[in-house]
């Protein structure tokens, strides 16, 4: 019986989480850690599915679901996951819906150009999450470093190449969930607070982008650091996550923030390759746990 496989690639969110939500820019990055799917037809009154490494099943089951839909499928599979993006809030979610509807579009020989794969994920992880931007679709599908425009949800590809990044993980796993509804609930109360704080975030993002495309790591390090303290305003950092980024300045980064929803998962930091050890060093000291990967590389699906 013929098994199809596909692999996508995790993500780190560089600059914007929160404002690309409400249609604001944000910038992220594929990294070389991979969530794949194999499928398989088969003869049974329901699918079987199995996924190690992925916590929430939800969101297979909603792709298949969808999937099915679209094309008026009436057959059964067996789907099964291996995961290398663990629990570190690198993108699993949507990897996993990615990877599903991409294999069984292989699987069914169905021709489905990216634009469609991106529009079917991303209403998966709609009916699941409620409310999100899609960004960590885009990164699945694109891989290496894009500019997401949370509005039209188009890319633009502005490097392929390494970032010098640091990632470590702060020991604790982030509920996206919790921290978007905590967002949303903030602006309720304060709109054109928030409001403003979005539209610095989206000049910071514009800063970012062509601080990425000139290469120009120090002033991608200083829009990093702008951009976290207004995460600090939006109340999604934890302690933790600033204990990590105080440590990686006084080691000598260029500039850190968290990545993500925030209230957990990971920092990011830029560093020059001389302070390196030292960033690290520090890192560990402080109970971050430094991830072995690359940011910037994930390949096309
Ligand atoms: O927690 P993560 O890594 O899934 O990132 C969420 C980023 C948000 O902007 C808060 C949500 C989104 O869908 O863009």
């Amino acid at each position: 019986m013929q098994r199809v496989t596909v692999s996508t690639p995790g993500k780190l969110i560089l600059l914007g989480e929160h404002a690309v939500v409400y249609g604001y820019p944000c910038i992220v990055a594929a990294v070389d850690k991979y969530l794949s799917v194999s499928v398989t037809e088969l003869d049974a009154e329901e699918d079987k599915i199995v996924t190690p490494g992925v916590a929430d099943q939800s969101f297979v089951k909603e792709a298949i679901h969808i999937f099915k839909e679209k094309f008026s499928l009436k057959k059964n599979i067996s789907l099964t996951t291996k995961s290398e993006l663990n629990n570190f809030g690198l993108g699993s979610s949507a990897a996993v819906v990615v990877a599903t509807i991409k294999a069984l579009t292989n699987l069914f020989q169905i021709d489905l150009p990216n634009k469609e794969l991106f529009d079917l994920a991303y209403k998966s992880v709609l009916r699941i999450q409620g409310k999100a931007s899609g960004f960590d679709i885009a990164a699945s599908i694109y891989g290496g470093t894009i500019y997401f425009d949370g509005k039209t949800k188009k890319t633009e590809l502005l490097s392929k190449k390494e970032l010098p990044l640091i990632v470590a993980f702060t020991g604790r796993k982030g509920n996206t969930r919790a921290m978007i509804k905590k967002v949303y609930e903030l602006r309720k109360k304060k709109p054109e607070l928030i409001d403003k704080i979005f539209c610095r975030i989206t000049q910071l993002v514009k800063s970012g982008k062509e601080a990425i495309k000139e290469k120009n790591w120090g002033e991608l390090g200083q829009v990093m650091d702008e951009n976290q303290v207004l995460l600090t305003k939006l109340q999604v950092t934890t302690p933790a996550i600033d204990k990590l980024i105080i440590a990686t300045r006084k080691a000598g980064a260029y500039g850190a923030k968290l990545s993500g929803a925030g209230g957990g998962d990971c920092i990011i930091a830029v560093v020059s390759a001389m302070r390196q050890r030292q960033v690290k060093k520090a890192l560990r000291k402080n109970g971050g746990k430094i991830l072995d990967l690359t940011v910037g590389v994930g390949g096309r699906i």
